[in-house]
Formats: C-alpha cells, structure tokens, sequence
C-alpha cells in the first residue's frame, strides 16, 4: 500500500518588536522610499534579548503540533533548517526536542540557506513514504538580526527574525507531497555567505575587525540568480510530477524581494495574485519565510484543505528548489492536544537530565579517583 506524507499543522512565532523602514533610516543611509520601492519590504521582526533561534522554532513548532493534534512524545523527527542557528554544534533542532518533550524524536539541522525549509520538508517527506517514520516536525527559524551588519546598508535593510513549522504526517489517503527538485552551485559560494565563524575563518580578532562575521552579500547576481531560478523551478517541479500549472492554486515563494517575484510571475505568465506575499510586514527571514507565509495563508482561508500549492526557494549556497503539494489539514482523528504543558514538563524534565549528568559525572570522577 502507498504511504503518502500530509502537511497536517502548520505555526509561526515572530518577535512582538516591529523595526519600520523609518527606524532603519535613523540608523543607516537610507529612507523609506528606497527600501519600498526596491524591495517591497515596510518593516520586520526583530528578536528580544531572551528570544533566540531555537525558542521561535519552539514556538512555531508548538502551535503546529496543536493544529495537527500531535503530541511530542509522538513526533519522530525534527528537522530545523536554519542560516542562524544557534550553533555550530549541537543542532538547534536538538534544542527545540529538549524543549517541547518531543522524547523520541531524533533532531538535526539542515543547512542550505533561505532554500532549508524546501529541502527539509522534500527529506522529511521522503523519510515517511518509505515507512521509516510516521511524523515529522519541519521547522524554518531565524535570529538573522544577530548576524547581519547593523552598518551597512545593502545588508541590514533586508532581513527579519522569525519562524515558521509544518507537522507532516504518514496516511493511506493520496495528497500531501507530491514532488519535489532540489539544485544546487556551488560556484557562487561567495555571493551570499557568512564569511568567518567556520572552521576555514575560524572566530578571531582579526576575523571580527573586518566584519567577517556579518552576512555578506552581493545584491546583483543573487537578484538574477533568483529571477532565473524561481520561474525554472516552478515549472522543473510540474513537469517532473506531470501536473498542469493551471491547477496550481497557490505559489508560496521564498520572500526575498517583492521585485523577483514580480519578474517570476511574468515568466511564468500568472497573475501576482497566485502568489502569497508578506515580505512587507516580515522582510526576508529565510528558512522561515516559506512557513510564515503558508501559516498566514492557511489561517486566513487563502490556502484551504485539497489545494494544490507550490513552494520555491533560492539562497545561499547557491541553491533552489521547489515543492508540490496537495495542501490536506489535519487528520480526522485529530485529538484535542496541550503541547504547552508537554513544554513545561519538558522542562522539569530537561533540569532533571542535567542535574543527574552532573552527579554521575561527579561520583564517576571520584571512583575514577578511588574514592
Ligand atoms: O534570500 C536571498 C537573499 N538575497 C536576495 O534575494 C537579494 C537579491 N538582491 C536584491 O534584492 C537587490 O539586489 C537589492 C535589494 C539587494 C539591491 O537592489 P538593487 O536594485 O540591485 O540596488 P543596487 O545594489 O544596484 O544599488 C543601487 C544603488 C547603489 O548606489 P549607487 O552605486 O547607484 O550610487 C547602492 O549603493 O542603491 C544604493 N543602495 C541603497 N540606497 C539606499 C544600496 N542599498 C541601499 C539602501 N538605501 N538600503
């Protein structure tokens, strides 16, 4: 019997602080009229101090899991595709299992830039068809305002913090994700990337007198990069899954500049109201941009249950690729669930688990000493 992966709950988590296009002008040369006109963006989220990459994935995760009807304990996978995450080891998606109890999940990162959320949600997809999993929590999150250069200009007034998750989960029933392409070149490696901070730049005095420890990007071939490869991978996922673009309802695109998909829906000959578009109100927050935008759609009603929706993302890497979906909701047998007090117990839970390692640790070192 064919098993078929359904995007059953989705959830987003944005910091409650707006910085507007005005508030940026204070900070940097540049005005309202210049960022609106050349991005489309008005405003975005900017992170609390106690607000992190890991606990807006939390976050966003938690409200998806109570529009699925799943408990954590029941998830079995948890992926978070992040350009911001919390470290380079262990994975923020390790964090985000220890926060919401989600015992039995194992967690990893993945990192393919603003693309993350596609390609993860392709390999959580992939890992419930084949009878591997059952549930999956695919989470897009972004602290960007800690890595971009408040100075500088071609940079800050792009990005915004925030996150986006979808619960996926295996059903009998045909819908959910159909197909999926994913692409990658490598050669543009340096157009879009944070230089230091990795094992080849690694963190230094010097490596921070230079700023290399900002987001680095060079505007102009990642626009056209982006104008080529969102037409082309629309249509490289409908041709791959023989599917009729006239029967797409909805594009759901990775939120970058308003101006790329304004170009992309003239390739692709539709009208700008086939695709969702929030950058506005949100600027680019990445891997959470593609999540963020199908919450707010499904929570309006734009997006509704036997929909066939497309998501397509490009970003650093360089990579692209994009996502057909029949769009499902949550399954019948939905149960009334409180994933808040998972949280809370997950965390007595997790000081439990500490406090243990730390006295076994401490009696293993004195037998160790003979003692
Ligand atoms: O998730 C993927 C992430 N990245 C992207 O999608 C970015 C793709 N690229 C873009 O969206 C656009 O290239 C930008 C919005 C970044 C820039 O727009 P542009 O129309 O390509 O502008 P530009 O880089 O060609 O710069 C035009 C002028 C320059 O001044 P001069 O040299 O003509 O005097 C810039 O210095 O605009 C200047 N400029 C600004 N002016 C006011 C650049 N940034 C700003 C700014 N405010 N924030």
């Amino acid at each position: 019997m064919s098993r078929y992966a359904h995007i059953t709950g989705w959830g987003m988590a944005v910091p409650e602080h707006v910085m507007t296009n005005d508030d940026l002008a204070k900070m940097v040369d540049t005005s309202d009229e210049w960022i609106r006109t050349r991005t489309g963006i008005r405003e975005r989220r900017i992170a609390a101090p106690d607000e992190s990459t890991a606990t807006l994935a939390a976050d966003a995760a938690v409200e998806a899991l109570k529009v699925a009807g799943v408990r954590p304990p029941d998830v079995d996978l948890i992926i978070v595709a992040s350009s911001s995450p919390e470290h380079i080891f262990p994975a923020t998606a390790c964090l985000v299992q220890d926060m919401i109890g989600a015992t039995k999940a194992g967690a990893f990162d993945l990192s393919a830039a603003c693309t993350g959320f596609i390609y993860a949600l392709n390999m959580a997809a992939q890992a419930i068809r084949t009878g591997n999993i059952n549930t999956a929590l695919v989470i897009g999150a972004e602290t960007l305002s800690r890595i971009v250069n408040w100075q500088d200009r071609n940079t800050c007034v792009l990005f915004g913090d925030g996150a986006g998750a979808f619960v996926l989960q295996a059903s009998d029933e045909p819908g959910g994700v159909i197909d999926a392409i994913m692409h990658a070149d490598g050669s543009g490696a340096d157009v879009l990337m944070l230089p230091a901070g990795g094992s080849k730049l690694p963190t230094s005095a010097d490596t921070v007198a230079h700023g290399l420890h900002y987001v680095h990007m060079e505007g102009r071939p990642v626009f056209r990069f982006a104008t080529r490869v969102m037409a082309e991978g629309v249509t490289e996922v409908l041709d791959k899954a023989g599917f009729p673009l006239e029967k797409v309802n909805l594009i759901i695109p990775h939120q970058a500049n308003v101006r790329i998909l304004e170009v992309a829906a003239k390739r692709l000959k539709l009208p700008m109201d086939k695709f969702v578009v929030n950058l506005d109100k949100y600027g680019n927050t990445s891997t959470a941009s593609i999540p963020i935008a199908a919450t707010e759609a499904a929570n309006s009603g734009r997006l509704r249950p036997g929909d066939y929706v497309v998501f397509v993302g490009f970003g650093g890497g360089l990579t692209w690729g994009a996502l057909l979906a029949q769009w499902t909701g949550p399954l019948p047998e939905r149960p009334e669930i409180s994933p808040e007090r998972y949280r809370l117990w997950a965390k007595v839970r997790s000081a439990g688990l500490r406090l243990k390692r730390k006295v076994m640790s401490k009696v293993s070192s004195s037998e160790n000493m003979g003692g």
